[in-house]
């Protein structure tokens, strides 16, 4: 850094869902990142709208000075403020519009936009700065699951996306049906462990295209446990592990199998992933297999970038300034409809 250069300091907001989240980026280098995750849903079995909201505005500004005291910076060293500003709920995401247009007043600094699809395909960014272009990238969350091919930084394709549940909501709803908490994903993961993955067979869908599917695996999941329960009421709990290693497989096989075929048309030399189902150790593990059997580059973010965070948001920001690329003070949230 020479002396005279004056760092870009971008501060990133994500509320879109459920998890209240504030990072800070300095010269495309994330500084800080705290996310604050609802608990308050667990008993709910899913994200309840009105409850996220109201722990956003209660949130939001110790998770924002949280952010800016880990940087080691001051309000006043910010260049800009990045927000979600879409797809998500609608509460959720007014808070943080509300309050970056706010401090971006307060502050006399701009106001950047992000898309959070674009955002969780460009988490990668953060610590595969060097990315080849074009990629791949396979976002899967709990509330999107998209093929995305990505030919420079902001210039993306949804190649494949789901006809119906997310592949988040095949794991929260597989969860459910053993009767474990919500959100039942990390929790399947963690039983998987102890289990054999290959005990129990389960419907995979044949869609044309890259397109997924995962309702006929939910209900093939739900006819098989109530034909077995009927045999025996305890047949859940006594093969807990081997269920949830069999749905994992399921849920990983399927996401790989259009991923395989995307390749064949899209020749890349690198794919990423992306969203909280990225988590999945299984899933994870796979993938790498994956890039090494076809010679690929494999992105695989850190655990804190794949679900839900500020950080994706700020890297945004970052690139989006560099390119001046600022929003004005009569920007709103965009529920849904807001194509990457
Ligand atoms: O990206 P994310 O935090 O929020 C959305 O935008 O949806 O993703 C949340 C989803 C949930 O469905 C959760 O069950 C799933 O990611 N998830 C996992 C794991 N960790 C989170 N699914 C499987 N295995 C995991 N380890
Ligand atoms: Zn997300």
């Amino acid at each position: 850094m020479t002396p005279s250069h004056k760092p870009i300091i971008i501060l990133g907001i994500e509320s879109s869902c459920d998890d209240t989240s504030a990072s800070v980026c300095i010269d495309g280098q994330i500084v800080s990142n705290v996310i604050y995750s609802q608990k308050i849903h667990e008993s709910f079995g899913g994200v309840v709208p009105e409850l996220a909201s109201r722990s956003h505005e209660q949130k939001i500004i110790p998770v924002v000075q949280k952010a800016i005291a880990d940087a080691g910076i001051y309000k006043k060293n910010l260049s800009a403020i990045a927000f979600t500003r879409g797809p998500g709920l609608i509460g959720s995401l007014m808070v943080g519009v509300s309050f970056s247009k706010s401090l971006a007043l307060a502050l006399g600094i701009p106001l950047i936009e992000v898309n959070h699809m674009q955002a969780h395909v460009l988490s990668n960014l953060i610590e595969y700065p060097d990315i080849v272009y074009p990629f791949i990238c396979l976002t899967v969350s709990g509330g999107h699951t998209q093929l995305v091919l990505v030919r420079s930084i902001f210039d993306m394709e949804v190649i494949g996306t789901t006809i119906d549940d997310a592949a988040g909501e095949a794991f929260d709803k597989s969860a459910k049906m053993l009767g474990l908490e919500y959100p039942g994903g990390p929790m399947i993961d963690k039983l998987a462990k102890d289990g054999d993955e290959n005990r129990f067979q389960f419907a995979k869908p044949n869609m044309a295209g890259y397109n997924y599917s995962f309702s006929g695996l939910k209900t093939s999941i739900l006819y098989y446990l109530q034909k077995k329960q009927k045999e025996n009421p305890h047949f859940i709990a006594e093969n807990i592990h081997d269920l949830c290693a069999s749905i994992q497989k399921t849920i990983v096989d399927i996401l790989l199998h259009k991923l395989e075929a995307a390749i064949v048309q899209y020749p890349v030399q690198t794919i990423a992933i992306a969203g909280g189902v990225s988590a999945n150790s299984k899933f994870r593990m796979e993938i790498s297999k994956f890039g090494e059997k076809h010679h690929l580059q494999v992105c695989i973010p850190s655990f804190q970038y794949c679900t839900d965070n500020a950080a994706m948001i700020a890297i945004v920001g970052y690139h989006k300034y560099l390119k001046k690329d600022f929003i004005g003070q009569d920007t709103e949230p965009l529920v849904k409809n807001y194509s990457i």
